[in-house]
């Protein structure tokens, strides 16, 4: 989930508004850009700001799946649109209470609404519950635009496919904001990222790392989201998805999953190597694709890039679109672009393709979304228009692989082998056609050996830490200096000493 949106409601209010203002004359392209203010605050936004913990060590890795679990049984699991993100139903405590629980591999706290809020329907009502323990902890996660606080606890949760209840960490949310917001159809968020995002630390077992540990099956899952080519908004019939926890379905994908290696186990952070439009390489250092990390992020709506990227992007897709009248708000989120019903813009719009760093590190594959990802329907405006809006947004913490993108693939959390796969999804099809595509291997060695150098380090937090710390050596090495050069000046004038560097080494020593 990243930074800069929320989740994507659209109002109701919003299909009364009027489409207002003409497109481009110069070409045929029925565009007329939306004039009305979109709500772009709206998207499904939920990185956390990170804080940084030490590892823990020793995740104890099971290895028998032992027919623990029904694969099958997790086909279908889900329900969401790329705006309000996916959610599973869950049952929590004794007797079991039902809450839906948005999937989210951009952090790692288990959480569910304890009290009443006005933007959803119940909460989790722990004094109902005889199972639920309450460790009288407090724990709250802020985001840019929200935050949520609470206490933590543990009960049991049964979720469909494994058979025995489980016991796992919830931190129950007392107060929120910006968290809930209207319209949504979950009460609680299922962090599945590593444990160095778990708060307030990293003891706080995350959810997934519970279930391997409690179940033995193995330390992998998987995500088929399915709302390609579906409008963000339409509540009536919200699409599906699969979140199959402890391997890979086969009959969720085609082709063959091909792997990128985890960067580093916080996020689930990849190296991009390199960005195509149509058929044209952006060109930049690859490090620009990695600032100030990459990753892959279900709780984040969007696909979003860093500034510089972003611009680039934008550029690109504008010159070779043939729509060069396009309102700079379309590219920034705030308006809609809109075409007249049943004339779908898709084939203005060129492909999309991301390059990922291969396990074999001298090899990469891609990963191409077709404009039907990025260029995504809204809702039509007054019965003659299709609006659409753009998928892509800038960011100024990295580049997010969010639901535009994951919406083509099914991808492969595979922990144990630390690394994340990608294959062609079987629900990625709009109007019959397949609307991603992957290819590979390619040479990797016209980019650096390392694109993401730096890793955790480059986390913003880390670099306040950083700069603090450097900020307490400056201080401390200019009163060394102030001491030693003082007396030196002195001496200097007494003709002793003239060389101030030997005068320092002589004195540390
Ligand atoms: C990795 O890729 C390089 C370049 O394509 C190839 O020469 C090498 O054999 C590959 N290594 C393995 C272990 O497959």
């Amino acid at each position: 989930m990243a930074n800069n949106h929320r989740r994507d409601i659209l109002p109701n209010a919003f299909v009364l508004m009027i489409c207002l203002g003409i497109a481009n004359s110069l070409y045929t392209i029925p565009l007329r850009i939306y004039q009305g203010k979109f709500n772009f605050t709206l998207d499904v936004d939920l990185t956390p700001l990170k804080t940084f913990q030490e590892p823990v060590s020793g995740l104890s890795l099971a290895s028998d799946p032992a027919g623990i679990v029904n694969f099958l049984n997790m086909v279908n699991n889900l329900q969401g649109d790329s705006g309000r993100g996916y959610y599973m139903e869950m049952i929590l405590g004794t007797p079991g209470q039902k809450l839906n629980i948005l999937v989210d591999t951009g952090s790692s706290n288990f959480a569910v609404a304890a009290a009443a809020h006005p933007f959803i329907t119940h909460f989790f009502n722990t004094a109902l519950s005889s199972t639920y323990q309450s460790t009288g902890r407090a724990v709250g996660v802020k985001y840019t635009q929200g935050k949520w606080e609470g206490e933590l606890g543990t009960d049991q949760v049964l979720i469909t496919g494994i058979p025995s209840s489980l016991t796992i960490n919830i931190a129950g949310i007392l107060s929120s904001e910006g968290f809930f917001l209207p319209g949504v159809n979950w009460q609680g968020i299922l962090g599945l990222a590593y444990p160095l995002l778990a708060q307030p630390d990293s003891s706080v077992e995350p959810f997934f790392n519970s279930v391997v540990r409690q179940t033995g099956i193995p330390d992998v899952f998987s995500l088929q989201m399915c709302g390609a080519g579906l409008s963000a908004s339409t509540t009536a019939d919200p699409a599906g998805g699969s979140l199959v926890m402890g391997g890979v379905e086969p009959t969720l994908y085609s082709g063959s999953v091909w792997y990128t290696p985890i960067k580093e186990e916080w996020y689930y952070q990849v190296e991009v190597l390199k960005l195509e439009v149509g058929d044209q390489n952006l060109n930049l250092d690859c490090k620009e694709y990695n600032t100030d990390k990459a990753m892959v992020d279900s709780g984040t709506t969007l696909l979003r890039l860093p500034v510089k990227v972003f611009n680039a992007v934008v550029e690109t897709i504008s010159r070779t679109s043939l729509i060069q009248d396009f309102s700079s708000g379309f590219w920034g989120g705030t308006k809609l672009a809109c075409w007249l019903k049943g004339e779908t813009p898709w084939r203005f719009f060129p492909k999309l393709s991301i390059y990922l760093r291969a396990t074999n590190a001298s090899q990469s594959f891609k990963i191409t979304i077709l404009p039907q990802l990025y260029i995504q329907p809204i809702t039509d405006v007054d019965g003659t228009l299709d609006c659409f809006r753009f998928g892509i947004s800038s960011s100024a913490n990295g580049l997010v692989i969010g639901a535009t993108v994951m919406e083509g693939f099914y991808v492969v959390f595979d922990r144990a082998e630390k690394r994340v796969g990608f294959a062609v999804s079987k629900c990625a099809v709009n109007g019959g056609i397949t609307v991603s595509e992957i290819s590979g291997p390619f040479s990797s060695a016209d980019v650096a050996s390392d694109c993401a150098a730096g890793g955790l380090l480059r986390d913003p937090l880390l670099w306040v830490v950083s700069y603090a710390l450097m900020a307490v050596c400056a201080t401390v090495l200019l009163i060394l200096i102030l001491i030693l050069v003082l007396p030196c000046r002195r001496r200097d004038r007494s003709g002793e000493i003239t060389d101030e560097s030997s005068l320092v080494r002589h004195r540390i020593k």
